[in-house]
């Protein structure tokens, strides 16, 4: 097998949380009388906490100050952090954490890379914190999703260059950053919803990393 990397987006790849930033948004798009559909939550998977806020005020037309923004976001996650703090194990998807410790065993490299500030919280709290090589997060880039610097900066961290990493992602944003940055992108998900992804798997159940580089070749 030639030398790769594995770069893995977090909330609804590894680990099913899209659910609870949706409820969390939501919860906030109601205080703030603004209608939030699951199709809006699409545009919101991949990009930062403070984007994510901008993007419900464009969809409701208003606008806020930086101080009432950084208070709604603090909210939101607080709100965020009470589904999280009750994360059960059963709730990392199926096969993703099988998947993870026969890519380790395999000798492949692997990098977290995901936009959320609460990543080493939620990893240490599933005790899949060891399988990693590197985490990078919310708090290491300044730029979102689709920027490649999350993908860049994980390359970089287990000493690959870009073209030998495939990226696996559920969000629009995150396979546009992964292409940006010369990556094979994996869609987790459909592909009607991610139709630029180079192959699409609806979960790791049963899958081998070999799989994963035949479905690219
Ligand atoms: C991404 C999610 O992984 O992290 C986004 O897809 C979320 O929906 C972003 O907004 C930031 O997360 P957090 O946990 O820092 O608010
Ligand atoms: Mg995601």
């Amino acid at each position: 097998m030639k030398q790769v990397g594995f770069l893995f987006d977090l909330d609804g790849v590894i680990v099913d949380t899209a659910k609870y930033h949706y409820l969390a948004w939501k919860d906030l798009a109601e205080t703030l009388s603004i209608p939030f559909t699951l199709k809006d939550n699409e545009r919101l998977k991949g990009v930062s906490r403070a984007r994510s806020l901008e993007i419900i005020l464009e969809l409701g037309n208003r606008t806020m100050s930086e101080a009432e923004k950084a208070a709604y976001c603090t909210k939101k996650n607080d709100v965020y952090l009470s589904y999280i703090d009750n994360l059960r194990a059963d709730e990392v998807l199926p096969g993703a954490g099988e998947f993870l410790a026969a890519a380790k065993a395999a000798g492949i490299p692997i990098a977290l890379g995901s936009a959320s500030k609460n990543a080493p919280r939620i990893l240490d709290k599933l005790g899949l914190t060891a399988l990693f090589d590197a985490i990078i997060d919310g708090t290491v880039v300044s730029r979102a999703k689709p920027d490649p610097e999350v993908f860049l900066k994980g390359a970089e961290a287990v000493k690959l260059p870009a073209e030998c990493c495939i990226v696996f992602e559920d969000s629009v944003a995150g396979i546009e950053a992964a292409h940006r940055g010369g990556m094979k992108a994996v869609g987790v998900g459909r592909k009607e919803d991610l139709p630029e992804a180079d192959a699409w798997i609806t979960g790791f159940d049963g899958l081998t990393p070999a799989d994963i580089l035949d479905m690219l070749k």
